[in-house]
């Protein structure tokens, strides 16, 4: 099994480009089940998820064409109904098939998401919106069976502005008929690119602030689309700088979309300046203890949650952190707290005092984000870190090692 290999103790310095998002392109791929036509998405990640997602659309009877970065999706063989549970259970995202089968074919069998280890993610939201367009729904022991003859515009009210839930509803109301609307949508910038994506196939969406409009049409068409770039990568990347008391440039990125990072950086004492496209951070100091809560856009993102604590435990004091869209996403912890950090945890929080030494230890990444907060907590520990489990990692980041090695970082994967 590969492993991550970190001598700590180095400041990174320089520029990376940041690729395109994983959570954009994961719908966006799955977006080209509601048409037969051609679909060509530039900026898509060479990332294990993709690859997953890849997989699932092929397996329901897409062809796929992947150059570098380009992904060409066409019609292959008949679209069928049924998803495969080996790759619905690899990943949550792949559930997303489900509304838009359902939209194209009348029905749609999609095996249950399963587990995760940073707390119960259920499908209930998804569920509860196919139904008020009309879907009958049968959850079966590991799968839930949808149907309806013709779906039919409703208005939905989300009790929590889920991210999956809103890319599943939009989805399958491009073809509804009628008029749908989803009140208390999720904001994130990954919702509003394959909102972006599905006005371009031809999809009547308007976006509100407090809700989104969507007027069913007969079909869908083929388009052409660049993913938004990935602000959790590029967020992940500033982090790395700070821990290491570094001075990092991205490039690439939608500076608004990680004002919320920003300003946790700056009150923790960071140097941020905004360019177009770029973001430079620049630290020279330990950061300064901050109380930040996790939220769903515009707030402070779940995803950068572990690696800002991974930065915290290096802080001047004592930091609060509150974690509200996960239950367990806190799992990491007792691997930062065996590399000297010291942390208590309770219930939904964590209270993080900050130390001036972590240790190289030998850790497993548990899941993408938690993957990241140890790497970045190694960057800066003294002496070695050996990480395991680093397809975790690969879900969510392309070439970390060699990212981190052009900024400076002594960091080898290994056999
Ligand atoms: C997406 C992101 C993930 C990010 C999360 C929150 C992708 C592929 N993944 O995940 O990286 O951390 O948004 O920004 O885009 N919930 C329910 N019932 C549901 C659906 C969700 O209770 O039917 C709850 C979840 O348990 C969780 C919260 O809502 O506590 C947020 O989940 P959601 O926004 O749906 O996240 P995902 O779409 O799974």
């Amino acid at each position: 099994m590969e492993h991550l290999s970190i001598k700590g103790g180095r400041r990174l310095t320089g520029s990376i480009n940041v690729e395109g998002a994983k959570n954009a392109a994961l719908p966006a791929c799955v977006a080209t089940l509601l048409t037969d036509e051609p679909v060509i998405l530039h900026r898509i990640p060479q990332l294990r998820d993709v690859s997953t997602i890849l997989a699932t659309i092929t397996s329901l009877g897409k062809r796929v064409t992947r150059e570098g970065d380009r992904v060409e999706i066409t019609h292959g063989e008949t679209l069928k109904a049924e998803a495969e549970a080996r790759y619905v259970k690899q990943m949550r995202a792949s559930f997303l098939v489900l509304g838009p089968l359902l939209a194209r074919l009348g029905h749609a069998v999609v095996p249950l998401p399963g587990g995760c280890t940073i707390g119960p993610r259920p499908i209930d939201l998804h569920l509860q919106g196919l139904k008020r367009l009309g879907a009958t729904i049968e959850e079966r022991v590991d799968s839930v069976a949808v149907s309806a003859e013709q779906l039919r515009g409703a208005r939905i009210d989300l009790p929590y502005p889920s991210v999956g839930a809103t890319e599943q509803l939009v989805m399958a109301t491009t073809l509804a008929k009628g008029e749908t609307w989803i009140e208390n949508p999720a904001k994130e910038p990954e919702v509003a690119d394959l909102i972006d994506l599905l006005r371009k196939m031809g999809a009547q969406i308007e976006v509100t602030p407090t809700a989104i409009r969507v007027v069913g049409t007969e079909s869908i068409h083929g388009a052409e689309h660049t993913v938004i770039p990935d602000r959790l990568e590029a967020g992940t990347y500033l982090l790395a700088a700070a821990i290491t008391g570094g001075e990092v440039e991205v490039k690439g990125v939608v500076p608004k979309h990680l004002r919320p990072l920003l300003a946790v950086l700056k009150e923790a004492g960071m140097m941020c300046f905004e360019g177009n496209d770029t973001i430079v951070l620049a630290n020279t100091e330990r950061p300064h203890p901050v109380q930040v809560s996790t939220a769903p856009h515009p707030g402070f993102p779940t995803d950068l949650q572990p690696p800002l604590v991974a930065m915290l435990s290096l802080a001047r004091g004592k930091s609060v952190i509150e974690e509200m869209v996960f239950e367990r996403r806190f799992g990491y912890t007792p691997s930062l707290k065996r590399m000297g950090a010291h942390i208590v945890l309770t219930d939904r929080t964590a209270t993080i005092t900050g130390v001036s030494t972590l240790w190289g230890a030998e850790v497993d990444a548990p899941d993408i984000r938690a993957g990241a907060a140890l790497v970045l907590a190694g960057l800066a520990a003294q002496g070695f870190t050996r990480i395991s489990q680093l397809e975790q990692i690969d879900r969510g980041y392309a070439k970390i090692e060699v990212k981190l090695s052009l900024l400076g970082a002594q960091i080898e994967r290994e056999r």
